[in-house]
């Protein structure tokens, strides 16, 4: 069995996972309501919870101590104050019961969300949408996966957060602008298409923010009134995400697609994904909506392909990295 740590943001997670089968055999993660109040997470804050929180997690797994044969750390990218206390916790336990460290790519993690206790599908066009990164990626098999678009500011995700924060709505801010949106009219604020008018394969979510405050600002915020604007962001950012994927299916053969990473839960987001797919007769992957965000499960089913591939870095070299470098 392998065990895998998670804390690359505010989630303190840990999973045990059968290497052979790949079962889930235990997963537990808590997520920090603590940065609600902050509208956005407090990396210190964050930090100081995960000291507090995984090695609660990891007493309940001490049953499974004498069956590991190796120890998963997601280490980049990510906060690096939070994804010290993983990698802290990692090492210490390579050390102390002589186990292989493996260190797991958080973005190669969400794409493994899509195959928990399954093998995995390649070649595979994948949408990453989460609170820290937007990608399109191409992926023809584990090692050979391929950049494709990326946002040049602000993640789909954290755009949700932002306008939950300027309508004062709390965080994470996606469930809950989803939520507000199904009683809204998505027509009836008019905001702006990011990239309309480029042919680059890129994303931008910081101008539609901005003229989504300028929309907060123009009048009351009646109840109705913010249920638009939360459906009319939503549709916009949406349209943005399906403008350049259009491209992707125009410009390639794409057998297999898939969305994964925290914002893929968005109800909203996947119907329109699973149209395009049927329009272009492509199979649509999606993860469970439990495994959506960041977890521990998906670092310990990644790193179940490494370990199989003897993929493990010594302990003096796993090092934390707090932006994507490559997969
Ligand atoms: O993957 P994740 O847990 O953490 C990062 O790697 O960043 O993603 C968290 C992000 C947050 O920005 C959160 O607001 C967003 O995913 N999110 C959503 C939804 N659920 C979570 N965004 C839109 N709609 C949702 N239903
Ligand atoms: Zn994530």
């Amino acid at each position: 069995m392998i065990l895998s740590i998670e804390s690359s943001c505010d989630d303190s997670s840990i999973a045990v996972t059968e290497i052979k089968s790949k079962k889930l055999i235990f997963h537990k993660k808590i997520s920090q309501d603590e940065h609600s109040q902050y509208g956005g997470v407090v990396p210190e804050l964050a930090s100081r919870l995960h000291a507090v929180t995984l090695p609660k997690i990891l007493q309940e797994t001490k049953e499974y101590f004498d069956k590991l044969k190796a120890i998963a750390v997601t280490n980049e990218p990510g906060l690096s104050v939070t994804l010290l206390e993983g990698v802290m916790m990692a090492k210490a336990l390579s050390l102390s019961l002589d186990l292989p460290l493996i260190g797991v790519n958080h973005l190669k993690g969400h794409i493994y969300s899509l195959f928990i206790e399954k093998n995995d599908i390649f070649p595979l066009t994948i949408l990453l949408v989460s609170g820290g990164h937007t990608q399109i990626i191409e992926a023809k098999n584990f090692d050979e996966m391929n950049l494709l678009a990326s946002t040049l500011d602000d993640s789909f995700g954290e755009s949700f957060d932002k306008v939950a924060k300027m309508l004062n709505l709390g965080y994470p801010g996606g469930p809950i602008v989803e939520k507000l949106a199904k009683n809204g009219d998505e027509n009836a604020v008019k905001l702006p298409i990011p990239l309309i008018n480029s042919k680059e394969l890129a994303f931008s979510f910081s101008g539609l923010k901005n003229a989504t405050r300028l929309e907060i600002e123009k009048e009351a915020l009646t109840k109705k009134r913010v249920a638009d604007i939360c459906a009319s962001f939503q549709s916009t950012a949406t349209k943005h995400l399906l403008h350049k994927l259009k491209k992707v299916f125009r410009e390639r053969d794409v057998k297999n697609f898939a969305i994964v990473g925290g914002a893929s839960a968005n109800g909203y987001l996947r119907e329109k994904i699973e149209q395009l797919c049927i329009k272009n007769r492509a199979e649509l992957l999606l993860s469970e909506i439990e495994f959506c965000s960041d977890n521990s499960a998906m670092v310990g089913r990644c790193a179940v392909e490494q370990y199989k591939k003897g993929d493990f870095t010594d302990i003096e070299n796993l090092k934390v990295n707090s932006k994507f470098k490559e997969f």
